[in-house]
């Protein structure tokens, strides 16, 4: 079983893209069964959110199926429960680090860089662009999704 939590400031557009991305991709590939698949807030401004409407409205332009949801803080409980915490953005490590005491057993990383790119994935809160956010996010999960396989 590998276990994904991915991680955002809000927990309303990029991480809960990526949980229905990915969890898309293995249904796809017929290896859902092999995977928990979450994603959570580094802050509490959004809790108890739904998906944010123009994201869902992407993913539902793309056919990625979404269920109803809530925004979640992460916990440090989390940490020992995931095997990977993907942040979104660099910034999101730090907080990530600092709710789960530190990162002893190196599961924290970037999404892109599953993909080779040191870079973050595109902030639609501020670009108002879901497109390029959709495809970072894609980018990063097939990498992800090619790295749990090579090993
Ligand atoms: P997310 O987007 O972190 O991708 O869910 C944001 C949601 C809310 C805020 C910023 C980004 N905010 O500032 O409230």
């Amino acid at each position: 079983m590998i276990k994904v939590m991915f991680v955002c400031l809000g927990n309303i557009c990029r991480s809960p893209m990526a949980e229905f991305i990915l969890k898309d991709m293995v249904k796809k590939r017929g290896i859902a069964a092999d995977f928990v698949i979450a994603s959570s807030a580094t802050s509490t401004e959004e809790w108890g959110n739904p998906l944010y409407p123009p994201a869902a409205r992407k993913l539902a332009q793309e056919g990625v199926p979404t269920t109803p949801r809530q925004a979640t803080q992460l916990k440090k409980s989390d940490y020992d429960k995931y095997d990977y915490i993907i942040a979104m953005e660099r910034r999101n490590i730090e907080n990530i680090k600092r709710i789960c005491g530190g990162d002893p057993e190196n599961k924290v990383s970037l999404l892109l860089s599953f993909a080779g790119r040191n870079d973050n994935i595109a902030d639609p809160w501020y670009t108002g662009n879901f497109d390029i956010t959709y495809d970072e996010i894609v980018e990063g999960c097939e990498g992800f999704l090619s790295q749990c396989f090579s090993k």
